[in-house]
């Protein structure tokens, strides 16, 4: 892949920018500074994120990327790539969760979650690499989730891929070092965007199965209810970028924030007690 010419304002590329934590981010990386790209599956979803960016005086590029198709990840890398001469910050960002248990969502659905969330973010990390190592520097920051820190009933085809997700990002930050790329994941807790109207279902089919999902839906949605504004999402990310060290991870709002005390100050058995009492059992 040709690199374009060599420019001064620095450049942040974000996936998933049609709604939500991707929206806001591609916003607050405008207003600091950065030449911003931003992408999204359909083009022609791009409304919200104009309409946004206009008022909030910022400009943002429209990229097409679907994380599902090599050839989309090529050409969306390959478009910025060229675009930009080069991308500074990488926040992947995109990604979409499945709710069903772990027996009755069928693999091919797991595959799935990991195409988006895990593989296809991979694909694309390693498209914009070269150009971070050309430059000997370079953020990717990626878009994690409490939920890749603890194991919950309902949604584990999301929950691995975050967690696989958390484990990714560990490796990077020694891999990349030597380059003077650094890696973070962010872990917000839950965000009040369209990623809970936009998730996959599996209807549960064994009644004691139904009894649980039920539960953990209407739990999920007093949680949203109460949720973080993904433009907390955001400010964490610029906040890491303003960091000269990046740490391995940035949890993002206060429910994050009490979830990883609470797990950090248990043992894994006392942790799994504390969940089924405090939170489960609600
Ligand atoms: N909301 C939460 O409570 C929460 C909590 C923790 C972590 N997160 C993480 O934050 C990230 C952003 O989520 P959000 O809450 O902002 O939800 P969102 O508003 O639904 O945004 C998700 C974005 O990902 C894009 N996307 C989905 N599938 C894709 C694919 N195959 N290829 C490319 N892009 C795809 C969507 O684009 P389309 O418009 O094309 O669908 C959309 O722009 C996700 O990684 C999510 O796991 C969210």
């Amino acid at each position: 892949m040709a690199a374009g010419p060599i420019r001064s304002v620095k450049t942040a590329f974000v996936t998933g920018c049609s709604s939500g934590i991707g929206l806001r981010t591609c916003l607050a990386l405008a207003q600091d500074g950065y030449e911003v790209y931003g992408s999204m599956r359909d083009e022609a979803k791009d409304g919200p994120l104009r309409e946004a960016a206009a008022k909030a005086g910022a400009d943002v590029t429209v990229v097409p990327l679907d994380l599902r198709r090599e050839d989309s990840i090529d050409g969306a890398a390959g478009r910025v790539l060229e675009m930009s001469g080069g991308v500074d910050v990488l926040v992947n960002n995109a990604g979409y969760g499945h709710f069903g248990t772990a027996e009755e969502t069928p693999v091919d659905d797991f595959r799935a979650q990991f195409e988006v969330n895990l593989f296809g973010l991979v694909s694309l990390t390693q498209k914009v690499l070269p150009s971070m190592r050309a430059k000997k520097a370079g953020r990717i920051i990626n878009m994690g989730s409490v939920a890749g820190r603890m194991g919950l009933p309902g949604s584990p085809a999301y929950i691995s891929s975050k967690f696989a997700l958390e484990g990714l990002t560990e490796c990077l930050r020694y891999e990349l070092e030597p380059f003077g790329i650094q890696a973070t994941i962010i872990e917000p807790g839950v965000v009040k965007t369209p990623f809970f109207s936009s998730m996959k279902i599996t209807e549960p089919k064994e009644p004691e199965y139904q009894k649980m999902m039920n539960h953990i839906m209407s739990g999920l949605q007093m949680m949203v209810s109460m949720g973080t504004d993904p433009g907390a999402v955001a400010s964490v990310v610029i906040k890491a970028l303003h960091d000269t060290e990046m740490l391995p991870r940035y949890h993002a709002g206060a429910d994050a924030a009490m979830f990883m005390e609470a797990k950090s100050s248990r043992t894994d058995m006392e942790f799994e007690r504390y969940m089924k009492r405090e939170v489960l059992s609600r």
